[in-house]
Formats: C-alpha cells, structure tokens, sequence
C-alpha cells in the first residue's frame, strides 16, 4: 500500500517507540516525513531505520514550547507547502502511581503540559492551515488510561482523557471543512516510556503477568499502533471522525479478569 505517496506526513514523539514505529510505518507507504521529538538523539535513530529514500526533515523541538511549535508550523508549510496528516504522538508518563492527595501540583502542570497542551498547540496551529485546505487527517496519541483508571497516574490519566475530548472536540469544529481527527488508545506496548514496566517483571519472573489482562492474553507491539495511526490517516477512514479507537488487545472491552469466565 501507498497510501502516503506525495503526502506530508508530520509526527511527534519520533524519537522512539510508537513514534518511531509510526515513522516506518508512514515512510514505507510513502509518506514525506517531518519528525519532531525534544530528543535529537532519538530522532537521528529512528531516520537511521528508514528505508532509504525516504525524505525525511527532523525537528528538535518540544511540543509543549507553543512558540516552537508555531514557528516549525510555519516552517514546515512553507517549505512543503501543506501538512496532509499530524499525528501527536509525544508524550511522558510520570507521577508514579501516587494517589490523588499526593501528586504535587508541578507534577500535573508537567504531565499536562507535554500530554494535553502540545496536541492542543499542533492541532490549533496545523488544523488552520488544513482548514483552509480543505483536507486533513489527525491522529492523537491518547490511551487506555484515559479511558479506565488504574494504566497510569491520575495526572497522566487525566491528561489522556483529555486527548480523548479534544479529539471529540477538534472533530467537531473541524469536521465541515474535511478535516478528521481520531484517537488511537493504547493498552500496554513496550517502549521507551515502559520499559521500568517490563525490566521490573523481567527481572522478577513476572513476565507472564504482562498483558496478561487483555482478552489477548499478550501486551502489544508499537507497529500494531503504528498500523491504527496509519489507517485512521488515510483514506481508508475517510468517513471516521472523532473517533477514539482503543488498540489494547481487549483490554477495555471487559469487565472481567481474562479467563473468568471460561
Ligand atoms: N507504551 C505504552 O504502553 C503506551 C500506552 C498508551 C499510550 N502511550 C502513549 O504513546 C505515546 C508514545 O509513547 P511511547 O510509549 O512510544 O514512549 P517513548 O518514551 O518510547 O516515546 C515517547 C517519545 O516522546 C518524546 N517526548 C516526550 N516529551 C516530549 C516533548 N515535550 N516534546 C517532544 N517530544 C517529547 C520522547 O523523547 C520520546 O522519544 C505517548 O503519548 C504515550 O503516552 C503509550
């Protein structure tokens, strides 16, 4: 499939993990890449991974600095003349598991600020541009935990349910103008962001317990994300709206601990 062939495709949190994947993904459908994570490093491994001629721009910034993200923005409209898809991918855990009386107040600030502000700063300066265009496809990186408790700390949980909604919302306003902006939520993958998870039960013969409460009985693979996100973006999803799809082996679907039942 070339789903991408001639289309700019800019993502954030490139610089490991699903982003990373996302950006193999995108790329080996065809798609112009704009790569954006505040870690350089990151990003220049993730290009390395991409096959070659793949064109690719990276960008160091941080997706909570609202005035860096406005200037590369402009950048990238200027230099590629549109954005056709945005997937806000970026994003920290944190906050450990710290009950609600105990996260300090920069704790939330923090988690906020990268998780709910930075989509809110790309979808506020890219959705102009596809609004005036009349064409468009977001995806925001939200979670299971924005979903259910108990994925997260209460900040990042809250700063997830909170891409669920601004996805809802931003599908709403931008929805006349062709313009479509989904959610994908994660269960459990391994990445960078979770690796505390695995190394912990690795080094504790509680491999097993991983994923063990999906309907899956597995956890999940950042191309199996990756592979939401690019079907959400393409024209494949051409009628999907404001949708946030949960990509979790089951996870969300029962009430039930797996295998209660049968
Ligand atoms: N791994 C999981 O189980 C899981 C589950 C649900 C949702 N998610 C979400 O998936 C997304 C990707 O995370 P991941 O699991 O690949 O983790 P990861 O840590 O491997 O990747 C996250 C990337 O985002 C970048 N980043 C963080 N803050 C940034 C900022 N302020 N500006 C620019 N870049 C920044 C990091 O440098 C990193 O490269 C996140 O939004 C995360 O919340 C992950």
């Amino acid at each position: 499939m070339n789903r991408f062939d001639q289309r700019t495709v800019l993502i954030t949190g490139a610089g490991s993990g699903i982003g990373r994947a996302a950006s193999a993904r995108f790329a080996a459908e065809g798609a112009r890449l704009v790569l954006v994570d505040r870690n350089e490093q990151g990003l220049n491994e993730t290009a390395a991974t991409l096959p070659e001629g793949t064109e690719v721009t990276l960008r160091p910034v941080d997706v909570s600095d609202e005035n860096a993200v406005n200037a590369l923005v402009d950048e990238v409209i200027a230099s590629h003349g549109t954005i056709h898809a945005l997937v806000n991918n970026a994003g920290i855990a944190g906050g450990d598991y710290a009950p609600v009386t105990g996260n300090s107040t920069e704790t939330w600030q923090a988690i906020l600020a990268v998780n709910l502000m930075g989509p809110m700063f790309f979808i506020r300066a890219v959705g102009k541009h596809m609004q005036a265009k009349g064409a468009g496809a977001i995806v925001n990186t939200a979670s299971v935990a924005g979903i259910r408790s108990g994925a997260g700390g209460n900040a990042y949980s809250a700063s997830k349910a909170g891409v669920i909604s601004l996805t809802k919302t931003a599908a709403c306003d931008l929805g006349q103008y062709n313009v479509r902006v989904n959610a994908v939520c994660p269960g459990l993958i391994e990445t960078g962001m979770t690796k505390p998870v695995f190394d912990y039960a690795r080094s504790n013969e509680k491999e097993h317990k991983l994923g063990s409460r999906c309907e899956l009985r597995r956890y999940g693979r950042p191309e199996e994300i990756a592979a939401a996100m690019a079907f959400l973006a393409s024209d494949d999803a051409s009628y999907i709206t404001g949708q946030a799809l949960a990509v979790d082996g089951g996870n969300t679907a029962s009430l039930n601990l797996p295998g209660m039942k049968h």
